[in-house]
């Protein structure tokens, strides 16, 4: 029997997501999986960098290297199959997936969103974006979840949330941080643990 799933994690950006698992991965917290294979929308992306430091392979699909949406995800896929991806975790990844794609991987694409969904999610609510509105509606408390991905964007089911306290005087770019440092680094590993080894276990019963 396997011990570990196969993952691949998709960025666009700094990768501090990537990171938190890349470190999970070497200090234990995350043993049911292994990162195969790290897949960047953009080919300036520093997560890149961070995969490579790690010998972990690297893809570059940018947009405007496709003609469609379609065509970049069936090199994906093609690329997933390879690697004999189980598990596919968006970190950062700033593209939108159609769904053919998402109906594939029913179950087995996680995405990490810096607030607790249901507030400031969907349609235009990424990066800094997120925390202006809740800045701007005045919550006291925010967080981050982890949730699979279906069709509908930050709309399918929530594995694990952590909430993070809002504080006087934050803005926008110290309340990301807060959010990342209290929040993302820490669901994020452990739902990618969780899901693997639940991955494995299905494997195991089949
Ligand atoms: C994070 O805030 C994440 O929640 C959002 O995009 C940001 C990615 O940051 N989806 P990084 O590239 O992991 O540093």
């Amino acid at each position: 029997m396997r011990n570990k799933a196969n993952i691949a994690v998709l960025v666009s950006g700094g990768g501090t997501n990537l990171q938190a698992l890349l470190d999970a991965e070497d200090s234990g917290i995350l043993s049911h999986g292994e990162i195969r294979l790290v897949i960047s929308s953009r080919p300036d992306a520093y997560a890149l960098e961070r995969a490579k430091g790690h010998h972990i392979p690297t893809l570059c699909l940018a947009k405007k290297d496709f003609p469609s949406r379609e065509a970049l995800e069936t090199e994906m896929i093609a690329a997933l199959e390879q690697a004999h991806i189980d598990l596919i975790v968006l970190a950062g990844y700033m593209s939108i997936l159609t769904e053919r794609f998402t109906r594939r991987y029913d179950h087995r694409i996680l995405n990490i969103h810096p607030s607790l969904i249901p507030s400031f999610c969907g349609a235009g609510f990424y990066g800094l974006k997120v925390h202006e509105a809740a800045l701007a509606k005045g919550v006291k408390v925010t967080g981050a979840t982890v949730h699979f991905v279906n069709e509908i964007p930050d709309g399918g089911e929530i594995v694990m949330q952590k909430a993070v306290e809002v504080r006087e005087g934050d803005t926008p770019e110290v309340l990301q941080k807060r959010v990342m440092q209290e929040a993302e680094w820490i669901i994020l590993p452990a739902t990618v643990e969780k899901v693997a080894k639940e991955i494995l276990e299905k494997e195991q019963k089949a």
